[in-house]
């Protein structure tokens, strides 16, 4: 059989292109896309969409239909091969379809899956070249990956902040320290996680609604805007607070602990808010408590917007995986300002957490710099 891998590149990239289609959509599911090439002609394309959707091979074969025999399928995920999901498996409907290789960029780090999908094609006869493009596809499903190994969500902590990192002044005020394309781009970050999650502190002070007002989510329906989640210990939340109106196009989540009375609980319920009570930890929600039972409930990504208090138990708590930060040019100085990160700080210098694969892109005025944890 002859190979070209220069075309397998070129294929699979393809693949990707069409897989990334599906950000912000096919969670708790991963990102796929898949391409079926029959004699250097593309004759079927794929991508998954949503849950409950075809997987992407299945769509790329039903469009090749009768040209997939003897055709080459890229896939950027290994076909699925268990029964636990709403869609039938696709290794039975890959290997009906006659093809002669079936190239995959990685395998799906599912333990239901983990390496399966391949397994049983090969069992079955089918050559299969592994590894195609496999950084670029396990890059493009990291939450996923985090979510299905870790068992809770990947946390993303996002801010606005002066250059010398402070993210409001002395009196609580943060509006608006970056600029407006600073501003659209987070936006877009909130279309892309399965919620956004701020303190107490953050709503007293900013009133903030952490809905997506740009990119597909605009008109999207409640179970496509990410779910809004406060984290609440004595349930302060003012009932008029913009966090928890507009039910009907974004859900809201009320972390709180026992501390909290039931007179407020049931206020807050009646507004169809729901309740989670969590076990605490220094009389403050236990945070990696929360992130297990939104994990639990299919969360996969979080996005954090909150406050210095809230960012400092994250990072104590090494519950931080990638930062976003928004800094813009300008000074504001005092000790008595709001930094990134609140709380007590370590003695020593070697207790600072280390960021990996920084990547810096300009906003306007301002820059975008952004790591992993
Ligand atoms: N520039 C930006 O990007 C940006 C973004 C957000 C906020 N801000 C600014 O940040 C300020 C608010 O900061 P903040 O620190 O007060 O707000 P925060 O971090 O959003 O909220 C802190 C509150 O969350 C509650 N909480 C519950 N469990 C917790 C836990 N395990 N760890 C930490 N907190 C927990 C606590 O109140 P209970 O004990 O009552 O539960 C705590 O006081 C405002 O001035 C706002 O403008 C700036």
């Amino acid at each position: 059989m002859r190979v070209n891998p220069a075309d397998d590149d070129r294929y699979m990239s393809l693949a990707l292109r069409l897989a990334e289609k599906g950000r912000g959509t096919t969670s708790p599911n991963p990102m796929a896309g898949a391409v079926v090439v029959r004699r250097g002609r593309i004759v079927g394309r794929g991508f998954h969409l949503r849950p409950g959707l075809p997987h992407a091979e299945i769509l790329a074969l039903l469009e090749a239909g009768p040209l997939s025999e003897g055709a080459d399928l890229y896939i950027t995920l290994e076909p699925c091969c268990h029964t636990k999901k709403r869609t039938p498996p696709c290794v039975p409907a890959v290997l009906d379809s006659n093809l002669r290789r079936v190239i995959v960029a990685t395998t799906d780090p599912n333990p239901l899956v983990d390496g399966k999908g391949v397994a049983a094609l090969r069992r079955a006869g089918l050559p299969v070249t592994l590894g195609v493009k496999e950084r670029e596809a396990q890059a493009l499903n990291r939450t996923y990956s985090h979510w299905v190994t870790a068992r809770r969500p990947y946390v993303i902590l996002k801010a606005g902040m002066t250059l010398d990192g402070q993210i409001a002044t002395s009196t609580g005020r943060s509006r608006w320290i970056t600029g407006m394309p600073s501003r659209r781009d987070a936006h877009r970050l909130r279309t892309q996680v399965d919620a956004v999650l701020v303190g107490v502190g953050t709503v007293l002070k900013d009133d903030p609604s952490l809905i997506a007002r740009t990119g597909p989510r605009l008109l999207a329906p409640a179970d496509r805007q990410a779910l809004r989640v406060v984290v609440d210990s004595t349930l302060r939340v003012p009932p008029g607070a913009h966090v928890l109106s507009e039910q009907e196009t974004a859900k809201t989540l009320v972390a709180t602990t026992t501390a909290a009375s039931v007179s407020r609980r049931r206020a807050l319920e009646q507004l169809g808010i729901e309740i989670l009570i969590l076990p605490s930890a220094e009389k403050q929600v236990s945070l990696p408590a929360l992130l297990r039972a939104l994990g639990h409930r299919g969360i996969t990504s979080v996005l954090v917007e909150g406050g210095g208090e809230i960012n400092a138990s994250l990072l104590r708590g090494k519950l931080i995986d990638h930062v976003c930060l928004y800094v813009a040019p300008m000074l504001l100085g005092g000790a008595d300002a709001m930094g990134l990160i609140g709380g007590r700080g370590p003695v020593r210098l070697a207790s600072a957490s280390g960021l990996r694969g920084m990547k810096i892109r300009s906003l306007g005025e301002d820059f975008l710099v952004e790591g992993d944890l």
